[in-house]
């Protein structure tokens, strides 16, 4: 069997699922073809669907659902009914639209899912001030993760013929959560800036931005193309770029969820079959 895994992580949480999920493919003899789309060039690319027989793909939640960058990807690709399975990282909050939605998108595209899961992963926002699962993914996300795979294989060779359950419909509709996405990232999250014109000049906060929204000379980013994913922030040898502090919007998350730090953090990642 030849197995796509195609995955996006701005600062590493679903990389390193991703890289636990492709040990245990290969364990199990599968052989499987890894797909960095952090990159905008990466996701230009045409995928060869007919090459494989089911596929992976990786995504944070952003805003509750997979990033915008991402879902026009998988928009691209024409399924032809093959098997695939989604695998989310999430700091902690608002995960269950992501699943819904992107059932309903990959019907569209006509790819079977077959399982999702979610993993916990150190909220982005903990650079500017949050404190959501900070320790994550940790050795039990690890181990969820391998099983996962398992699993997932399990259906996509037809040795499980179960289909993976209906999710409820979310109470924000897809209009809604476009609306809030707008909203976080230019009132919430303003532009990473560079603190002051002194810095090294790598250019590496240019290259590595998955929008192509840094201008490494100016030292701030577009402001209708960046994402907020905090890719510059966190790579900045220099560690000069900065965002707005969010230690407010994090005491204020925590209320409107009716929730507090450590059952953020003693949250436990979860499978779907
Ligand atoms: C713009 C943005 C929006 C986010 N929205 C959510 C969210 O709605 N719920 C949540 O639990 N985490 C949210 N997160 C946190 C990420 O999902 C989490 O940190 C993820 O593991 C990051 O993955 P990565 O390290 O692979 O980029 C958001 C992060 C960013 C950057
Ligand atoms: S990554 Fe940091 S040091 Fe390098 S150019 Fe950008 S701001 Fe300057
Ligand atoms: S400029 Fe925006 S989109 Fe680009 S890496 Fe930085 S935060 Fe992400």
């Amino acid at each position: 069997m030849n197995i796509m895994l195609a995955y996006f992580s701005a600062t590493g949480n679903t990389q390193k699922i991703a890289n636990v999920i492709q040990k245990k493919l290969v364990e199990e003899g599968i052989n499987v073809t890894k797909l960095d789309i952090t990159s905008k060039s990466s996701r230009e690319k045409d995928v060869a669907v007919n090459q494989y027989d089911a596929f992976f793909f990786g995504f944070p939640i952003y805003s509750m659902r997979a990033p915008r960058v991402c879902r026009e990807w998988l928009q691209k690709i024409s399924g032809r009914g093959k098997k695939c399975s989604v695998f989310f990282t999430y700091g902690g909050f608002g995960k269950d639209p992501a699943h819904y939605y992107m059932k309903e998108l990959l019907d569209k595209q006509n790819l079977k899912l077959v399982s999702t899961a979610e993993f916990l992963g150190a909220h982005t926002f903990n650079r500017s001030g949050w404190k959501a699962a900070e320790q994550r993914p940790n050795k039990q996300d690890f181990e969820i993760a391998q099983d996962y795979t398992i699993k997932t294989i399990q259906r996509f060779y037809g040795q499980d013929l179960n289909e993976l359950k209906d999710f409820n419909k979310p109470m924000f509709s897809s209009s809604q959560l476009d609306q809030a996405e707008k909203y976080r990232f230019h009132i919430i999250t303003k532009l990473p800036t560079r603190d002051n014109n002194s810095c090294s000049m790598c250019k590496l906060c240019e290259k590595i931005c998955p929008t192509n929204a840094m201008d490494y000379v100016k030292g701030t980013a577009n402001h209708d193309s960046c994402i907020a994913c905090f890719r510059c922030i966190a790579n900045c040898p220099d560690r000069v770029l900065h965002t707005n502090d969010l230690s407010n919007t994090w005491s204020k998350k925590l209320e409107l969820h009716k929730t507090t730090k450590e059952e953020i953090d003693n949250l436990v990642s979860r499978i779907y079959l």
